[in-house]
């Protein structure tokens, strides 16, 4: 494998009428483009000078999911605010970027994890991102350290929120992350339309099948495929929750970095190994994978 470090200039990737941007800065995919489509929403007030997690685009959530239980870490983490290095980028349709306590900005996490972030455009229509969590410490740690993950995916969904639907999570269930005590889980059993604030988490071990993708619907037409998978090996967890998420209007104008009419253009689709706190020992690793199709 190649190794390369960059400046800190924006890595953009090629292929065919496909086009991705990624930023350095919390390995933040910003454009995911196919010929003049835009897939990717980031808001017209998102920070871009790293002082912030960028409000757009694909942030990478490691290794707390919302608030840090212990208090310590930012919420969701540190991967999205720091600065990854460019490992490998073997063609120009595809890089891997990296992450270690060396790079990262959070020093209090236990010093063993490593983060490969693979992004990878695909013909005819889509990006696959990767992100491989691992703990180097050695076979002999039998401590491990917990970990949550997620692709914080923003689709921009045109300029009507009120004409998307999701098609596949009839079947999950769900906690409504608004109402969060009691954690109460509750089934969904219709496609859900977005038309108040919504931040739900679908669980991939309760009715969320695994290979079945989510689609986006847009004015009535399939808009995105969303396929995902996690893995955590060693303990056979295979399965991936996702998170749908929209500010609306009452937290869209408290969010400093998003415009107050902007919940109406995009919606988070975000996959991610959220429901549980897992633990990864040391020699183990795990890998969520995120699939997002223009249709
Ligand atoms: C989602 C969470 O993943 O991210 C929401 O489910 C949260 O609860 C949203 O509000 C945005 O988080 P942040 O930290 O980027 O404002």
């Amino acid at each position: 494998m190649t190794t390369k470090r960059v400046k800190m200039e924006d890595i953009r990737l090629v292929l065919g009428d496909l086009g991705c941007t990624i930023k350095r800065f919390g390995a933040t995919v910003v454009s995911f483009t196919k010929a003049e489509r835009e897939g990717l929403f980031v808001s017209k007030q998102a920070v871009l000078d790293g002082s912030k997690p960028i409000r757009g685009g694909i942030p990478v959530v490691f290794p707390v999911f919302g608030a840090d239980p212990a208090g310590q870490l930012p919420s969701h983490g540190f991967a999205r605010t720091s600065v990854w290095r460019v490992l490998d980028q073997p063609s120009a349709s595809k890089v891997t970027l990296c992450l270690t306590p060396a790079e990262a900005e959070w020093k209090l996490h236990p010093s063993a994890f490593r983060l490969e972030y693979e992004v990878e455009l695909l013909l005819p229509n889509s990006l696959r991102t990767s992100l491989r969590v691992m703990n180097f410490s050695g076979l002999l740690n039998e401590d491990g350290f917990e970990f949550q993950c997620l692709l914080h995916t923003y689709l921009n969904i045109g300029k009507d929120i009120s004409n998307v639907r999701v098609v596949g999570l009839d079947k999950a269930k769900f906690v409504d992350q608004l109402h969060p005590l009691p954690r109460t889980v509750l089934a969904s059993g219709h496609a859900s339309r977005i038309d108040q604030e919504v931040d739900h988490i679908y669980f991939g071990d309760a009715g969320l099948g695994e290979e079945e993708e989510l689609v986006v619907e847009c004015e009535g037409k399939p808009a995105f495929s969303c396929k995902r998978s996690f893995r955590l090996f060693a303990a056979k967890q295979f399965q991936c929750d996702v998170v749908v998420w929209n500010p609306w209007v009452e937290k869209a104008r408290k969010l400093q970095d998003f415009g107050d009419d902007e919940y109406k253009e995009m919606l988070c689709i975000e996959p991610g190994n959220v429901g549980r706190r897992d633990v990864l020992r040391g020699g183990e690793d795990a890998v969520l994978t995120q699939t997002l199709s223009l249709l």
